[in-house]
């Protein structure tokens, strides 16, 4: 995929489609009339004829090979001017990826200015093109053998940004390579999440690990199964004791040379799949349990993003990679075990094993000294059920922190919600014959996995945990995003990054 600027004074052949974007109420704009003037009668004629007025999604076409831009010109409604948002752009920009795969097109070009307007300047737009043009073309077809008709349309491979402004393009230039670069960041989340546990075994997100580090200056560490028992992890040690496949905790680093400036540490979930354990979970939606690495996979390709971006940070992501299964001697309820700082947690619920393996995670952090430390995990049903796949669950022991990963939240659209973390919810957590259970009754259940994971923080560190349950995974399509991974937390780890190291 190639994402192109092109000045409006700039030569050019005919692409495969141009679009040109029209606000409800408001007339062509002079850039547009004289981009296409054998256009023109088709749009004001539609317009004249109440045919098309703007309305967000509606659209005109003209079939015409005389046509300078491309033998088939559209104007595609943006809505009312004043409501045109950051959301809205994204959206649009999504509507004329869908309307150029469905021509079958490989080439689009945009009049990018004629989609600025309300909310939306000129960087926005570009940025969201260069975004939509990426996750809007994905899809995860690997293992089907015959693709279905629909799937074999010739793939898009240029998007043309054309520019009215003059001098405005090494400014978008660096929006654009952004918003590419983290796209491509999430297209990789989706990637790991989408393959099948049989395929992505912990040692296959060591693989992809390795492929980072050989290609990317990133420092790559792994604590295999022996190392994890000297090491006494017995969160991790414990959740992968019913599989067949060897447990990782994957270290990767990025950026150590700014690490006088302070560390981030990031922490994934990485359940490969999660059967739930002997505390098994019902079979319906099971299958999705694959997602249940979201977290890893968000972390891992951050990391990855972020070597491409080359921020001026110092990151280091931890990834407990298990499986909760119940084939090879798998914990049971009541089994009390040791943590790696030492506590002891009596087993209450086999399937509450995320918290069991990022509590070794976010205490082993400790050693990096982090000034903050986040986590993302698709720890509770209980929080898709609170917030759908609206926001994300945020909870956490600091303040600035929380407003930080808040304003990335509103920035990338990836919104994160704070819970309460007051101290009455750790006494569901207290153990009986243990310091810990590693359930907390019914109630209240997205806090008092938090409530347990705060446990496991290192003194004095900053911290926040994002519960990714409802936001992980889409059942039903969406225009950025098909049907499976949604790669959340790529696009706010990175636009949280970037507003750290400023
Ligand atoms: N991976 C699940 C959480 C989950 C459920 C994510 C549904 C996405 C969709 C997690 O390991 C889990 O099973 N949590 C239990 C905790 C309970 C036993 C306290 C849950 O949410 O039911
Ligand atoms: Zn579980
Ligand atoms: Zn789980």
């Amino acid at each position: 995929m190639e994402i192109r600027l092109t000045p409006l004074s700039k030569k050019r052949t005919p692409a495969d489609l141009l679009v040109i974007g029209f606000f409800e109420g408001s007339p062509l704009t002079k850039e547009a009339e004289a981009l296409e003037p054998d256009f023109v009668p088709s749009v004001k004629s539609a317009l004249e004829r109440k045919r098309f007025s703007g309305k967000f999604g509606e659209t005109v076409s003209a079939y015409c090979p005389e046509l300078k831009e491309s033998a088939e010109a559209v104007v595609l409604g943006l809505g009312k001017k004043p409501n045109h948002k950051h959301a809205c752009i994204r959206k649009a920009a999504g509507t004329v990826v869908q309307l150029a795969q469905s021509r079958k097109a490989k080439s689009v070009r945009v009049l990018l200015d004629s989609f600025v307007g309300g909310d939306v300047t000129l960087q926005d737009a570009a940025a969201a093109f260069s975004e939509i043009a990426y996750l809007t073309s994905y899809a995860f077809d690997k293992y089907k053998t015959q693709p279905a008709d629909a799937e074999k349309k010739s793939k898009l491979e240029t998007v043309e940004l054309l520019v009215a402004k003059s001098g405005a393009e090494a400014g978008l230039k660096k929006n654009i390579e952004w918003a590419g670069l983290v796209a491509q960041g999430t297209l990789m989340a989706r990637d790991l999440i989408n393959e099948p546990a049989n395929i992505l075994t912990a040692a296959k997100m060591v693989e992809a690990a390795e492929k980072l580090a050989d290609k990317k200056s990133v420092k790559l560490t792994v604590l295999e199964q022996k190392e994890l028992e000297e090491l006494k992890m017995g969160g991790i040690l414990a959740v992968n004791q019913g599989s067949v496949h060897s447990p990782a905790l994957i270290i990767l680093e990025y950026g150590a040379k700014y690490k006088k400036d302070g560390t981030v540490c990031l922490v994934g979930k990485g359940v490969t799949f999660d059967t739930g354990g002997i505390s098994i979970k019902p079979s319906k939606d099971m299958e999705k349990m694959k997602y249940d690495m979201s977290g890893s996979a968000a972390v891992i390709s951050t990391i990855s993003a972020l070597a491409d971006a080359k921020l001026a940070v110092h990151v280091v992501g931890l990834m407990p990679m298990v499986e909760n299964n119940v084939a090879n001697n798998p914990i049971r309820p009541g089994d009390i075990i040791r943590m790696y700082n030492g506590k002891t947690v009596e087993v209450i619920n086999t399937d509450a094993e995320g918290r069991l393996i990022l509590a070794d995670a976010l205490a082993y952090a400790e050693r990096y000294h982090p000034k903050a430390m986040i986590d993302l995990a698709t720890l509770t049903g209980m929080c898709a059920y609170t917030f759908g796949d609206k926001a994300i669950g945020m909870m956490g022991n600091d303040e600035k922190l929380l407003a930080r990963v808040k304003k990335a939240g509103e920035t990338s659209g990836q919104r994160c919600w704070e819970l309460p973390m007051w101290d009455e919810y750790l006494d569901s957590v207290k153990g009986h014959h243990s310091d810990l259970n590693n359930t907390g009754g019914p109630y209240g259940g997205t806090i008092t996995a938090a409530k347990f994971l705060q446990e496991f923080v290192p003194a004095k560190t900053p911290w926040v945990h994002l519960d990714i349950a409802g936001t992980a995974w889409t059942d039903s399509p969406r225009f950025d995003c098909v049907k499976g991974a949604t790669g959340v937390g790529v696009k706010l780890l990175m636009q949280f990054l970037s507003d750290w190291a400023k």
